[in-house]
Parts: structure tokens; sequence; C-alpha cells
């Protein structure tokens, strides 16, 4: 047994409901591939990996038995070790305002991400009556892969966060064993936080007829989407002559809504349009999909067939109404994302990928932007799914450097190929609604960068003229001197809440994005003292303050923003700097060891809210009111002393009780930004007990009540699964949080018990983090402390299905079981 066998597939795998009953897992050798029109396998399993140089010509066939067995996704720089010396650089940040060189350790992680590697994978396609043709697809390699098949260099591309294919069909011996072999190049000083190293997406291939629609063939776009009537316009590329094709439109259960059929090309491209009747039209809201099932004949025959996911929906940016989706103006309540998932690193995972977008669903964020890169297929098929507007970006660097070795080596030779593949592979996602061209470039200096600025826009709107660009920009002065902010689509400013008045102003457009904001930094469960706003805010433990007051010299706290967001309806809407915690880029700590990940997200890297989500959930949940009290209430030696609460609410006003006696009622009010979106009682002085906070409406009747009590001392291990059934496909993840109660079952938020985990059955121990950004205890290792009373650990399935035992057990504490299933879905 070995990969998945995926029939008809194009740019879409999630939701396929009927689709994915064909998905049997066996052997492409013993399948009958003849039988289809085109096959696809995932090549995941069976991969051999080496760590090094090429001493031995590793690219021909040659006795690898000695190297590690790996399945792909794979990155082999997670497992560490953290050390201080990996990319060590002195330099000063130029984008953080450093004018003075000096040594920045954890900047990428600490992890050994550079260096050589080689994969290696052995497969066969059958033999075969008539020629096939062959396309090996990477969703991405970091970085700089080479691929060779067979001993020969078939393909290669610079940049690890593209996705790219070759046409291998001259170079395939059907029926015997062909090799693909991958070199891996990662540089020091390529990369401003944690990349990831090695085949880190999923590589595909790809066995159709000659006479065939082309990889990335099919264009979906919707130029009339309303209630009424949804006009789909399908553009199919294919290869051949005298050929047919059928289109049929699917609705959600698989009924079809629609059919053409045509022999009418124009080239070798085939257009057809569809009117839809009261279609569903796609939203986060209801993020509604259609299927388009492109089907190919020649003389009568089916060649290929090939499913297309895609949404109606209707998108505009104007002066009069901002950003408009299905007609209605609204804000993108969004986060930026990096690509690396914590403890798995950077190998993509669905399962790691639909927790993330859970955890923002309930924050009520509506949007995401894939800083500072291309992201993967599979998140932007979530985020059709389950309803997220995506901002995909391309670059965090143009022709000038942010780091020695970034992309500006290869800006000159491969940008455009980057974005064309970047937008052919993406464009029938409904939600993408905007690319973004880069993220901070230095070319923002310099009649050079207005160029290509112009330039990459120009390329982005050939390939796809329905949506429009953004820049990421940070030089707001500069670029609207230069008119570089001006000839943008959508202005993007991240940070300079200063400037958002005067660049609306300066700007054509009439609106403004904030395409990266906040940048406030905390560490979940850790409360300095006294509670001060503070920029730039260092301390002995490397840790921040979760009082959400202190944030970086070039950026604000959020309630900043909230005011813009709030006061000025040409602001179309903010994408926090981060949704989670990333590896890298440890600001404020990037000079202190040990600390190699950020501070900046909504939630640690462990993927736990910190109360800074509650902030954020506040203002962004409309559905389920929020009160989050904070800082928790063991503060054994501060009794006495100045310690104040805040409570993050959706409510405007209540009153706050400790141990029943009244601290005063606060009324949420315009006098500054903090009092206008917290509620602040600074003069609470610490005694054990018990902290209540009752909501009132305006008449100051109860409406709701929240309490936290003073924990006594840890009695038992408690565990939180995210999903007690997974599905027994060897890559599925239940996440579990553990902490540790008292007697009475309070949670004792300062434990730091170091805790140990055994998995048995069917499912094993994947990977732990507790979210402290200076921990270098390996993910790997199934024994991890508490940080601030809590960390996750996650048990992946097998590829059986049963019983998977989980028990976790601490010196000195009551132990805790919970027992998973693993399942084979048949969905
Ligand atoms: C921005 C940059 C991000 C990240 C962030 C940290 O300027 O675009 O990549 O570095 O600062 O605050």
């Amino acid at each position: 047994m070995d990969d998945k066998l995926y029939c008809n597939w194009q740019q879409t795998r999630l939701g396929r409901s009927v689709f994915i009953i064909l998905m049997l897992t066996i052997s492409i050798l013993s399948s009958n591939a003849r039988a289809q029109s085109r096959t696809e396998i995932i090549l995941k399993k069976g991969w051999k990996f080496f760590q090094g140089k090429n001493e031995k010509g590793y690219e021909k066939d040659l006795d690898d038995a000695g190297w590690q067995n790996v399945t792909v996704p794979h990155d082999w720089a997670i497992n560490g070790p953290f050390d201080k010396e990996i990319d060590k650089q002195t330099v000063a940040i130029t984008q953080n305002g450093e004018k003075v060189a000096r040594e920045k350790t954890g900047r990428t992680g600490a992890l050994p991400y550079i260096g050589e590697g080689w994969y290696r994978k052995r497969f066969r396609i059958p033999n075969a009556n008539a020629k096939k043709t062959v396309l090996l697809q990477f969703d991405g390699a970091m970085s700089e892969p080479q691929v060779y098949l067979n001993g020969e260099l078939v393909g290669k591309w610079n940049y690890g966060y593209n996705c790219f294919f070759i046409d291998i069909s001259d170079r395939i011996i059907p029926g015997q064993e062909n090799t693909l072999a991958v070199h891996i190049s990662n540089r020091p000083r390529s990369s401003r936080w944690y990349p990831g190293a090695g085949l880190f997406r999923n590589v595909h291939l790809v066995v159709k007829e000659p006479s065939s629609i082309e990889q990335w063939g099919v264009t979906v776009t919707t130029p009339v989407a309303n209630l009424k009537l949804g006009k789909v316009n399908i553009k199919t590329r294919f290869a051949g002559s005298g050929m047919r094709l059928i289109t049929e439109i699917l609705d959600r259960t698989g009924k079809k809504v629609a059919i053409d059929t045509t022999t009418k090309s124009y080239g070798n491209e085939f257009e057809q349009a569809f009117p839809i009747t009261n279609p569903n039209l796609w939203s986060p809201e209801n993020p509604y999909l259609y299927t388009a099932v492109s089907k190919l004949y020649l003389a009568g025959r089916l060649t290929d067939e090939v499913r297309t996911q895609f949404g109606i929906r209707d998108i505009h940016y104007s002066a009069a109404a901002g950003f408009q989706l299905n007609g209605v103006s609204r804000k993108f309540k969004g986060v930026c994302l990096h690509h690396d998932l914590g403890p798995l690193g950077t190998a993509v995972n669905t399962a790691a990928l639909r927790r993330q977008l859970m955890i923002l669903k309930d924050l009520g964020c509506n949007s995401i932007r894939s800083s500072h890169n291309m992201p993967s297929p599979e998140q932007v098929e979530l985020c059709d799914e389950l309803g997220f507007m995506f901002l995909a970006e391309s670059f965090d660097e143009w022709a000038k450097p942010k780091v020695a070795n970034g992309y500006h080596l290869f800006f000159d030779s491969d940008a455009e190929k980057d974005v064309v593949n970047l937008v052919k592979a993406f464009r029938n996602h409904p939600s993408i609604v905007m690319w973004s061209a880069g993220n901070e470039v230095p070319d923002q200096f310099g009649a050079e960068g207005v160029k290509r600025a112009k330039w990459l826009q120009d390329i982005f709107h050939r390939e796809d003229p329905t949506r429009p660009v953004t820049v990421g920009m940070d030089q707001v002065k500069a670029t609207m001197q230069s008119g570089f902010g001006a000839l943008l689509d959508v202005p993007g400013l991240n940070y300079r809440v200063h400037l958002y008045e005067e660049a609306y102003k300066a700007f054509p457009q009439g609106f403004i994005l904030g395409s990266e904001t906040a940048s406030t930094v905390s560490s979940r469960g850790v409360y300095k003292f006294p509670v001060e706003k503070a920029k730039d805010k260092k301390y002995d433990d490397m840790q921040c303050s979760s009082y959400d007051l202190e944030y970086c010299s070039w950026s604000n706290l959020p309630d900043d923003d909230f005011v813009l967001q709030d006061d000025k309806p040409w602001v179309i809407g903010e994408f926090v700097w981060t949704g989670f915690d990333y590896l890298g880029e440890p600001t404020p700590y990037d000079e202190r060891w040990p600390s190699r990940s950020s501070y900046f997200g909504l939630c640690d890297l462990a993927g736990i809210p910190k109360d800074r989500y509650y902030l954020y959930r506040s203002r962004w949940n409309t559905e389920s009111a929020t009160i989050h009290m904070l800082p928790h209430w063991n503060w054994k030696g501060r009794e006495g002393q100045v310690t104040p609460v805040f409570v993050y609410t959706s409510y405007d006003r209540g009153e706050l009780f400790i141990n029943g006696k009244s601290m005063g009622i606060r009324k949420k009010s315009k006098s500054s930004p903090l009092e206008r979106y917290r509620l602040m009682w600074m003069d609470v002085k610490y005694e054990p007990g018990t902290v209540k906070f009752v909501a009132m409406d305006s008449l100051g009747h109860k409406v709701a009540e929240k309490s936290m009590v003073t924990a006594e001392k840890p009695y038992q291990i408690r565990l939180e699964p995210d999903r007690k059934v997974i599905h027994a496909d060897g890559q599925d993840i239940s996440y579990i949080t553990a902490y540790l109660v008292d007697r009475k079952g309070n949670v004792c938020p300062t434990a730091s018990n170091t805790l140990n985990f055994q998995v048995e059955g069917k499912g094993a121990f994947q990977a732990v983090c507790n979210g402290d950004a200076t921990s270098l205890e390996p993910f790997q290792k199934p024994e991890m402390k508490l940080f601030s009373g809590k960390l996750v650990f996650l048990v992946k399935s097998l590829e059986e299905a049963g019983n998977i035992n989980i028990k976790v057990t601490s010196k000195g504490i009551k132990s805790a079981t919970v027992q998973l299933r693993s399942e084979k879905f048949t969905r």
C-alpha cells in the first residue's frame, strides 16, 4: 500500500463529498489507472531523506538504504535542537529603525534550516497503450528546489513558497521504476523568520492524456453575482484538437444546476457562460461552494475530467463605499499569519490549519493575510470552506534587500513567473479578495521602486483582472511623495496610525487598508507591574506583559487601530500582526538568548489564546458575548499591592467585586482609546479570593456575570482534546490542552510542573508546545513543562482505526487519561 490515489483533481481537494468517495487508498501499481481520464497521486510516503552536500551524485540512482525514511510534507529543521549559533547575525534591522549593527539570535527560530538536503522517491506509472502527459507539481519546497528524474535535471524553482509544475512526459519510463531526486538548499540570512526546510508542502504526480485540460487551465469568474442572478464564466485551456467540452455546475449537494456543451474554441481555450438563478452567494457567513465539472471529449471519448470548486460572489472597492462583498460594505477583521504551525514547523497539515481557523472563527475574525508569501493550497481551500476572506501576498523583498540572501537575489529573473504561478494556481478561490505584491519592500524609496510596483501590479491585472492589488507600506511619507502609494489599487498601511489621515488625503483611492496593525507584544499568562504603557519594554525573564500595553518602536496598541476602524468610514479594515505566534523574530528580545519565537500573536505558539485575543473578540465576535478578566488571581506575595484588573468585554459597562466588595462601576468612554475599549480598575489591591465582574445594560441592570478565584495548590491534571474523533489517515491530529486544577477544580494559572505523555493504541504522540518563547525544550519529546499553567500536545492518527488511549502524568500530581477514537471517515 502506498500513496493515495486521487482522480480528476484540479485546484481543490476539500469539501468534495461525492468525489472523496473515490479516494481509494490503493497502490498506483495495482490500480487500473487506464480506466480513468486523469490520475493524481500525492507523493506522501516512501521518501528517503539525507541532509548534506552532494558528494556522491545523489541525483543518480544510488543506494540510499541508509537515508532517513520520511513522509512528505516534511520539515527537516523542526526537530532542532534550538541553537543560538544558527543564523546568528550581526546586523542593524533597518526596517525596525535600527542604525547600529548588533548581534541577533533566534531571528530565524534558532533551528537548523540552513544547508542542503536531498529527497529521493521511487515510483512507477503503468505501461499504457498510448503516450501519457505526466506532470510533477510541487506546492512549495524550501528552498531553491532542483528536481532530477532518473539522474537528469528536469526542473528547478528558486522561491520556496511558490508552487510550480514540471512536464516530465518525455523523461518518465512507463512500467519501470523511476527515481525522483530533489535537491534543496537554504542559504544563511535568507529570511526574517523561520522559513522551514525541505519538501514542506505536497508533491503531486499527475498522469493524463495528451489531449487534456491544462494544469491550472480552468478559470472561473463570476462577473454578475447578486441574489437573483449569478453569471459564471468559465475559460478552459486545453491541449489537442477537435475537442468537445461539457461543463456541469453542481451545487453544494451535488445537484446539477447548469450544463453547457461546446466545440467552439478560441485557439486552445473554450469559453462558456452559465446563468445561475437565485444563487447562493459566497461570504464568510455563508461559505457556499459550487463545483464546475469540466469533461473533455475527443471523438466521443472522455479524455479528461477536472473538478473546480468556486464561489459566486461580488467584490468591489470604491471611495464611496469602501470594500463591498455582495453589495454590502464591510471591514476586514483580519489577522496576518506566518506559514509555520508552531511545534509542527512548516510541514503543511490540514488538521493544524483547520484548528487555527476554528480558533479565529470564534474570535470573529473574517480575513487572513498570508504574510509575506504565497499560501499553501490547503490553507486557502479551508478559507473557502470555512468562510474567511484572503489577502494572498507574494513577496517580502523585491530588488532591494532586507536580508543578505533574500528574494532580491531572484527578483529580476523570477518575479514575473512567481506572480503568474500564484495567480494561476489560486485564482478560482472565492476567499481571495485581494493580491498583495509585497510587504514593506525597501523599494518604496526611489523611482525604480515606483516602476517595479506598477510592473508587478500590471502582471497581477493581466493574469487576473477581477481582483485589486495592494502593497503593505511602512514608508508612508516616501510613498506619498513618489507616487508609489497613489498607483496601487488598494493603499495598504503598515502601522503609522498617525499618518492615516494624511495618506487618505494624499492618495487618490479614497480609502485606506490597515494591511498590518498593532504589533503589540505579550506572553500568555505573564503580567508585569507597575502596569504602564511602554515601547520596546524588556524584562530579565524575556517575557512581555499580558496587560497588552507593550508595543514596538514602530507599532502601537490595538486600541489606536480600533479608533481608526470605528471613526473613519474610509478605513476598510485591518490585519493584525499576528493571529498566532510564529517561530523566529523574537522582538523585543532578538538580542537576548534564549528567545526563539514571536510575542506578537493573539494566540501563543501552541494556539492558546492570550488575553489580547479577547480584546479583539469583544469587538469582532458579534454572535456571542465576551467577558474576559485579567490578570489571573494567584498573586501570593502581592497581598495589599496595586494589581489592576482589566475586563475585555462586549458589554459597555459593569461593576467589579473583590471578595464581594465593589471596586466601582466602569463604563466605556471616548476619553481615551484605552477607556473606549477596555474596562479598567487601576487601583485594585490584591487579596486572594474571588474576583467577580457583573455586566450591566444602560439602565444598570445586571445582564451577565463572570468570576475567577485564587486557586490552591495543584492537585490533578485536566485534559481537553479539541476533537475526540479523528480520521484514521495517519495525518489527522487531535490537539489536547493540558492544565492543572486544585482540589476544588480551580485552574492553577502559574503552574510550571513537568508533564509526561503516553499514547497507546491507534495513535501516536506527535509534538508538544507550551507557548513559552524562551523554552528550548524540544517539541518532539513526550515531556514538557507547563507555561503559565498550560500546554498543548498533539496526538496523530495512524492508518488503522481504533481507540487511542492517552495518559498524562506529573510527579506529585494526580494523573489524567483520555480516550480518542480514530475512524475511517467516508465523507
Ligand atoms: C512589520 C513586518 C512584519 C514583522 C512586524 C513585526 O514591519 O512587516 O514582517 O516584522 O513588523 O512588528
